[in-house]
């Protein structure tokens, strides 16, 4: 019986996905905790590549039970789009998937007011996926959220829908300039798409609490990547849910003693979508070939990844703040043909070297990277299927990753397959 969380280390699209699916043969459930449809975890197995945006990344493996979990945002129409891809492959959610009746509802005027905001910003855009993440996470925490559970009950819905159209109404108008939206339209878009979802909404908390009493393996999978929380984050430019550890218990009703293990997401490199500070970002040759050869285009959007060497003070922040025990490190082939792979040891702040990350607003806009080299190993990872059977260069770059963080590299995956993993 274990019961782990899995977090991206990074800004997100750490590969969290495949490696969820890896695990997920072991494990009676896995649950998404946070975020909604902005995440894009990619799982390839046999010939399908599949991109899941809420349905948690262990429904293609084994046969565990996979939860959305009270602290997700869920925009129904993009759920039922998904639950039709999932089963026209030939998979099916019955029995195996529910829905937490208190995640909220995004609902179409959560992505206008994105939008909207984002458009209202100009140049301080944060990027965000456009999807209604934030809105629907103010309406949460401003207690005028319609939840899964209210989908259930048609009067109570009407009655929410028309009181959040009309406040939101009077903000497009007078605020944003914007064409007000109509609360029956609304409904009759929304009334037969709950209906489809409806058979997959209960109390999650109580199965997982008899999942727990009966010694099943759960599974936490999280959403984007501890640099995008917001509170531990490159605020401003976060997401507007908590990816880190913390938030695994909260968005699920797991209770903290109740961990086993928090798993940390890296990629060998880095990468980000979207706007905000990026120390080791790389605007030469050298990043547009991180791009080329990791594919590094946003599997939501589709925007092309902004992409640097790694940097380990922002890894080992991320390995602080969710007590990462165990990390997975992503994509160690995309760095097979590179003569020299540097990684970043230290910040210069005002001339002076550190190996503190700064949470101040705006503060890591003016570090500067400081790099250690490593010749890199001209050879293809995915030949070895032993940690041994790697490029001697290669396993000295992982020491060197554990040594600084701390934390123990107990999954190295060379390619986007099942297979192509290996497991210490
Ligand atoms: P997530 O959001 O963390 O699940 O990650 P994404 O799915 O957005 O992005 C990760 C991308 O890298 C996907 O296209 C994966 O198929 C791919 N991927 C994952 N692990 C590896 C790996 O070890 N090597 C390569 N080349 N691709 C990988
Ligand atoms: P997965 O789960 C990478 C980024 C957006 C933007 C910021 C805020 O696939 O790793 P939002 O729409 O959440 O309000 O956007 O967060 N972002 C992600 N970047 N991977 C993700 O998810 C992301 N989800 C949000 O690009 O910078
Ligand atoms: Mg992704």
């Amino acid at each position: 019986m274990s019961t782990n969380i899995i977090i991206g280390a990074q800004w997100g699209d750490e590969g969290k996905g495949k490696i969820v699916d890896l695990l997920s043969k072991d494990s009676d459930f896995v649950v998404r905790y946070q975020g909604g449809a902005n995440a894009g975890h990619t799982i390839k197995f046999d010939d399908k590549e599949v991109v899941l945006h809420l349905i948690p990344s262990g429904i293609f493996n084994g046969d565990a039970v996979c939860i959305i979990g009270n602290g997700v945002v869920v925009d129904p129409a993009a759920l039922v789009d998904e639950i039709k891809g999932v089963e026209k492959i030939g998979t099916s959610l019955k029995d195996r998937f529910f829905i937490s009746s208190s995640a909220h509802v995004i609902l179409p005027y959560h992505k206008i007011l994105d939008n909207v905001r984002e458009k209202s910003r100009g140049d301080d855009a944060i990027g965000t996926t456009g999807r209604g993440i934030g809105p629907a996470y103010v309406s949460k925490v401003a207690r005028v959220g319609i939840r899964m559970g209210d989908l259930l009950d048609d009067a109570r819905l009407t009655e929410l829908v028309q009181t959040n159209v009309n406040e939101i109404n009077k903000a497009l108008k007078h605020v944003h300039n914007e064409p007000e939206i109509d609360a029956d339209d609304i409904l009759f878009n929304l009334r037969p798409i709950a209906s489809q979802i409806a058979p997959y909404i209960c109390n999650t908390t109580t199965l997982l609490h008899k999942a727990l009493a009966d010694g099943k393996d759960i599974l936490l999978e999280g959403a984007q990547g501890s640099l995008l929380d917001v509170d531990h984050g490159t605020y401003p430019f976060v997401t507007s849910s908590s990816p880190t550890a913390g938030g695994a218990c909260v968005g699920s009703g797991v209770p903290p003693t109740a961990i086993d293990h928090a798993i940390g997401i890296t990629k060998a490199y880095s990468t980000r979508v979207g706007n905000g500070p990026y120390p080791t970002e790389l605007h030469d040759e050298t990043g547009k070939k991180l791009r080329k050869n990791g594919a590094e285009f946003g599997a939501t959007t589709g925007r092309p990844r902004r992409c640097g060497w790694l940097d380990l003070v922002a890894l080992k922040y991320a390995v602080d703040l969710n007590g990462m025990d165990q990390l997975a490190l992503t994509k160690m082939d995309v760095l097979d043909d590179f003569d020299e792979i540097k990684v970043c040891t230290h910040y210069l702040v005002n001339g002076e070297k550190t190996d503190v990350y700064p949470v101040e607003t705006g503060a890591l806009e003016n570090v500067e990277p400081v790099y250690k080299s490593f010749p890199g190993w001209k050879a293809s990872c995915l030949e070895a299927s032993t940690y041994d059977e790697l490029p001697d260069n290669a396993k000295t770059y992982i020491s060197f990753i554990e040594e600084y963080t701390g934390s123990y590299c107990s999954i190295i995956s060379t390619g986007p397959g099942r297979t192509q993993t290996i497991v210490r």
